[in-house]
């Protein structure tokens, strides 16, 4: 049957899913399949039933694309799509919700607040032990997203966090290292480390700086990569998510794990770092690509 790609959209991270969707578009097309690109802005029905598809490949990040909106209208269509479905893209979305479901299930999250124009900063900030990351709760690609280690700043980086969001989140700054594991079926993919000379992994570290480094294997011993692969997956089934998706942690100084979140639509550009860990495991973009489209024919 005939595949469309959905791609761009109308979030802050519509360029982000440009080249995700081109990528696609290109993989698909030159492993044979009966593709067609829709992108989409304003008006995603008509442009969608005009397009006669058979399945969709979700290539949308943030806001109506991955947060179950989308997931929700081609449901009502009858349209198999690619990932995870309206409640898991809903709830994976949400930082603040998420970090409910991992603190509940006994999985590391670093300790959170929730931030509003009245917040007492200074006593936000001691809480969280005097180094925050503040972010809007339902963006992506680090936009809105800054570092605090002062009342001022805190409240600075909630003013900035509230352009994008009514609902914003200061957590502790762990200090140590960032990772990053794929999931594919149901399967968890190597392990990724990311390091940036940026002040953290921002939206220039992740798809403008030539200078981030990614280094897989990610250099932990096996038993932890191991025990980071289960995580993985904990965090992945918490949500209830299918298919595909990617899981961000931070470690700290003694190696212990931290989960921040679950993508249900990651990124799939040439920096991006599903295919990355895809290819460390022997899968070709392309074949990353048919496996996602084959998961709606089950
Ligand atoms: N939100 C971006 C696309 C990512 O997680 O890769
Ligand atoms: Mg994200």
């Amino acid at each position: 049957g005939r595949v469309g790609v959905l791609y761009g959209g109308t979030s802050a991270e519509r360029d982000v899913s440009l080249q995700s969707g081109q990528a696609v578009v290109a993989a698909l097309q030159s492993a044979g399949v009966d593709v067609v690109a829709i992108e989409l802005a304003e008006d995603p029905l008509a442009k969608i039933q005009a397009a006669k598809i058979d399945r969709a490949f979700i290539a949308l990040h943030g806001q109506g694309g991955e947060d179950g909106t989308m997931q929700a209208l081609l449901e009502f269509l009858n349209i198999p799509y690619t990932g995870s479905g309206v409640q898991a893209s809903a709830l994976a979305m949400d930082k603040l919700k998420s970090k409910y479901i991992f603190t509940a299930l006994g999985i590391s999250t670093p300790k959170f607040a929730l931030l509003n124009e009245h917040s007492n900063w200074q006593q936000v900030l001691e809480d969280l032990g005097g180094k925050a990351f503040v972010k809007p709760a339902h963006e992506g690609s680090s936009i809105g997203m800054s570092k605090a280690t002062s009342a001022e700043q805190l409240q600075q980086a909630y003013q900035t966090a509230a352009k994008f969001d009514a609902a914003v989140l200061a957590e502790t700054l762990i200090e140590g290292a960032e990772y990053t594991v794929g999931v594919l079926g149901n399967q968890s993919l190597p392990a990724i480390k990311l390091e940036t000379d940026n002040e953290f992994y921002d939206y220039d570290a992740k798809y403008i700086s030539n200078e981030t480094r990614y280094l897989c294997p990610c250099g932990l011993s096996t038993e932890a990569e191991q025990a980071l692969a289960e995580l993985t997956l904990a965090c992945f089934n918490a949500l209830d998510c299918q298919g595909w998706g990617r899981v961000d942690f931070m470690a700290d100084a003694n190696g212990q794990f931290y989960a921040l979140e679950v993508n249900t639509v990651p990124g799939m550009t040439s920096h991006s770092l599903v295919p990355m860990a895809a290819k460390a495991r022997g899968i070709e973009f392309s074949e990353l690509c048919l496996q996602i489209v084959q998961q709606t024919l089950n």
